[in-house]
């Protein structure tokens, strides 16, 4: 079976990378199994982020590779938490108080972006963006999923991602679309 290095260390997007992965049939390696050491996240942009990491992972295990680079982007706070999602002190309710003087919906927009960065056998990589907008409820709902989850409502859905099962939402996510791209590209690449 082929090998495939997902170069992530948080155990639940770790899950939902498998989880969409599953199908492809190759034996999928996390981060913590292949000993990878942690990446400090030094760019500012996705891209960049997502670029240490999986040169990083092949550098280390001369194995196909892929890492993520994701994060909430809020149209009320220019973007912010943005690249730095995961070190955002306070999390959604942060978000939440910061637009609380926000009484209209169209004002709650925000939108989750990923790129996923695959370095193949030959040392070469590929770039795949998913993106899904949405808006951003009064109160956080559900208890699935992850991080800001519980405050994402992707458009035309009435619910968040964390009161849908991992399927739905898979199918609507920005992590989801980014890795239908880089399964269509494997395809080709078969
Ligand atoms: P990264 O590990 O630097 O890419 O950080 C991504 C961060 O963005 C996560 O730790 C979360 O805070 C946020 N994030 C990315 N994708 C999702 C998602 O699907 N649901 C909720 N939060 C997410």
């Amino acid at each position: 079976m082929k090998k495939l290095i997902v170069a992530s260390h948080n155990p639940k997007k770790l899950k939902e990378l498998k989880e969409i992965l599953a199908p492809l049939g190759y034996e999928l390696i996390g981060a913590g199994e292949a000993n990878l050491p942690d990446v400090e996240e030094t760019e500012d942009t996705f891209i960049g982020n997502a670029t240490l990491k999986v040169k990083s992972a092949f550098n280390h295990t001369n194995t196909p590779s892929i890492a993520d680079d994701s994060g909430f982007c809020v149209d009320a706070l220019k973007g912010a938490p943005g690249v730095y999602s995961a070190r955002y002190e306070g999390g959604y309710q942060r978000v939440l108080d910061e637009i609380k003087h926000l009484d209209q919906q169209e004002d709650r927009t925000a939108l989750f972006y990923c790129v996923i960065s695959y370095i193949d056998a030959e040392g070469h990589q590929h770039n795949f963006e998913g993106k899904t907008e949405g808006y951003i409820p009064f109160n956080a709902k559900g208890d699935k999923g992850f991080a800001y989850d519980p405050i994402f409502m992707p458009k035309d859905h009435k619910s968040t991602f964390a009161e849908m099962t991992a399927e739905k939402k898979h199918k609507l996510s920005h992590r989801g679309k980014a890795l239908q791209k880089f399964i269509q590209h494997l395809k080709k690449e078969a």
